[in-house]
């Protein structure tokens, strides 16, 4: 059994279908039942957080392998290090964590290194999945798409090679079914680099209408978030994020997801077809 968990986020919603495809029995934990209703029957389902003991004590009871992905709105480290111990207690063997990818990451990077630590610490045997940005993060742009036809970006011209979530979940569903990842690092890109203007230029001929895109500064977009209930610490670490990426330093492409999935990583073109629908 291999327990998910962030099961209803980018990266879950994609992994979950590939662990079945792979026929591994699969437990999911979420926060929300409604989010899950429509999941294939054959999976196992945890409703709760995992903030919560006895949460994390029905999610990893008799699982062998865990999926973890990081709650970033717990800034202490405490849920994760509670899901590790918990976890190991249950007899689990092995956690695949997702991380992010090492430079240019402000705050956040150093957050993951910290929970790195604590599952190298526990004496399990690990795979970090390191991606970049993700593909999905042009989700935060549907709203002003759909209203106005417009992208608002505080990183001007500066690339990154934007991930795709399948290809996370990917390379995390081998992590998870297949010997060889144990100790192993994966630091995931897709195929190109692209600034915001690319992208925004890329989604626009995908709909076949137009979008702006308008250039803000990096503080304005802070403040969007924060207004919109991001934590100060998350605004702030990305803000720095923000600032690498616009002075061109984040423009790293890696080839780790052709290495462990013998395939190319899916290009950005990809994502927005079959995302088309969140835009319209
Ligand atoms: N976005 C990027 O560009 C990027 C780049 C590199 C790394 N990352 C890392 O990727 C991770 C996010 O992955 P994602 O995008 O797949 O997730 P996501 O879409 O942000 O969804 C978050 C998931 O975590 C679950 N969750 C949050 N708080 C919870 C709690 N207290 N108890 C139980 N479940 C909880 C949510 O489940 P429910 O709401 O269903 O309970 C949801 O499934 C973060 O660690 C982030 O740092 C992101």
């Amino acid at each position: 059994m291999i327990l998910v968990t962030g099961a209803t986020g980018n990266i879950g919603t994609e992994l979950v279908p590939q662990l079945l495809v792979k026929g591994q029995g699969v437990r999911v934990v979420t926060r929300d039942a409604a989010k899950i209703s429509r999941l294939d029957p054959r999976i196992d389902r945890v409703i709760g957080d995992l903030t919560d003991r006895a949460t994390v004590r029905r999610a990893v009871a008799g699982v062998e392998r865990v999926f973890m992905v990081s709650l970033i709105r717990d800034p202490s480290g405490d849920a994760d290090r509670m899901l590790i111990e918990e976890a190991k207690s249950a007899g689990a063997k092995h956690i695949v964590k997702i991380s992010a990818m090492r430079g240019g990451d402000g705050q956040v990077g150093p957050m993951h290194r910290d929970r790195e630590t604590a599952v190298r610490e526990s004496g399990l045997a690990w795979t970090f999945v390191r991606p970049g940005v993700f593909m999905a993060n042009t989700l935060g742009w549907a709203p002003t798409i759909k209203a106005q036809g417009q992208v608002f970006s505080p990183t001007g011209t500066g690339k990154v090679a934007p991930i795709s979530p399948f290809d996370i979940a990917a390379v995390a569903a081998e992590a998870l079914t297949a010997p060889g990842h144990d100790g192993k690092a994966y630091e995931l890109t897709g195929p190109e680099l692209l600034s915001v203007p690319d992208q925004v230029a890329i989604l626009s001929r995908v709909l076949g209408r137009p979008i702006a895109c308008i250039d803000i500064t990096i503080e304005a977009a802070a403040d969007r978030m924060k207004k919109m209930g991001a934590p100060a610490s998350l605004a702030d670490g990305l803000s720095e994020f923000w600032r690498t990426i616009k002075a061109g330093t984040a423009a790293v492409q890696t080839q780790d997801v052709e290495r462990v999935l013998h395939r190319p990583a899916q290009s950005y073109e990809t994502w927005c077809v079959a995302h088309k629908a969140a835009f319209i």
